[in-house]
């Protein structure tokens, strides 16, 4: 059942563990992450960056697909349909307008006073359509030169600036981690996360998930994460398999037989995540 992520974020909250949000490309992604989450009996956060939603066609066509796919296959878990990343408030307008339940908007790259002005707008539209909102502080990094950078970790004052002023549902603070493969080793500020999860009680988001060792992903989830967003690590199994297929059959040709390469490995992988974030039968 298509739903925003309030519910399924404060009951992972409640009972320790995190929701996983599993960006989709296409069509079979959506289909195969939705086949194991049910399978799993895991809530689910289907996560669409606007890039990605243009390559799809639009988020009218990403949201009727993906409404289309849980009525087909009867779908009962819960899942969210998320813009990730959402750059403007337009961006988040059009993603709502075309049905999504939830939408992330990332100001991060502006100033306290505007990243809370354009976030707030967002809010005040969302909240008229029952749709969560997740903001961002700070700066996510993709490379190690950043992650190094202390001007990339959320500050505990920023981040109370943020939630009570834009009253948004969720928190997606930068303390560390990063988009894409790390280069070094991760140096995520549970110490900080901690502060943040006291002080302001709510579902905070962990965004770059790939490539973080377990023991990361416990600690984080202890320290209040309730989200883990991840894509790169299915990309990587996903094109893994497909090349394997492709050099195994080098007559295939039809497109289905090619994609689904791509399916057992990553099927296997969206299992794993489930399992280490605990959210398996928790739908
Ligand atoms: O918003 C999406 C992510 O934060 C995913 O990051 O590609 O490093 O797993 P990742
Ligand atoms: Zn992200």
């Amino acid at each position: 059942m298509l739903e925003n992520m309030c519910k399924m974020l404060d009951k992972a909250k409640k009972e320790g563990y995190a929701v996983p949000h599993l960006n989709i490309n296409n069509l079979e992604w959506a289909k195969y992450i939705l086949e194991v989450c049910e399978q799993q009996h895991s809530p689910i956060i289907l996560g669409v960056s606007e890039g990605a939603a243009k390559y799809m066609g639009g988020y009218n066509t990403v949201a009727m697909m993906v409404k289309g796919l849980i009525k087909d296959l009867s779908i009962n878990i819960p899942v969210a349909l998320h813009l990730d990343h959402g750059s403007t408030f337009e961006a988040c307008r059009k993603a709502i307008d075309a049905g999504f339940t939830s939408v992330m908007i990332d100001a991060s790259r502006f100033s306290l006073e505007e990243n809370i002005e354009i976030t707030k707008k967002v809010v005040k539209y969302a909240k008229k359509k029952r749709v969560s909102v997740e903001a961002e502080i700070g700066h996510i990094g993709g490379t190690e030169d950043e992650i190094s950078a202390d001007i990339g970790y959320a500050k505990l004052e920023d981040c109370i600036a943020l939630v009570k002023n834009a009253k948004i549902d969720f928190l997606a603070p930068a303390l560390g981690s990063v988009h894409g493969l790390y280069k070094g080793e991760p140096k995520i500020d549970f110490e900080r996360m901690k502060q943040i999860k006291d002080e302001l009680n709510i579902p905070l988001v962990l965004h770059g998930g790939t490539g973080l060792p377990d023991e990361i992903i416990k600690k984080s989830i202890e320290c209040g994460i309730c989200k883990i967003n991840i894509n790169t690590e299915l990309q990587i199994e996903w094109a893994a398999g497909v090349r394997k297929k492709v050099a195994d059959d080098q007559n295939v040709y039809d497109p289905r037989k090619i994609i689904s390469g791509g399916e057992d490995r990553m099927k296997d992988a969206i299992v794993t995540k489930i399992n280490l974030l605990g959210s398996a039968n928790k739908a």
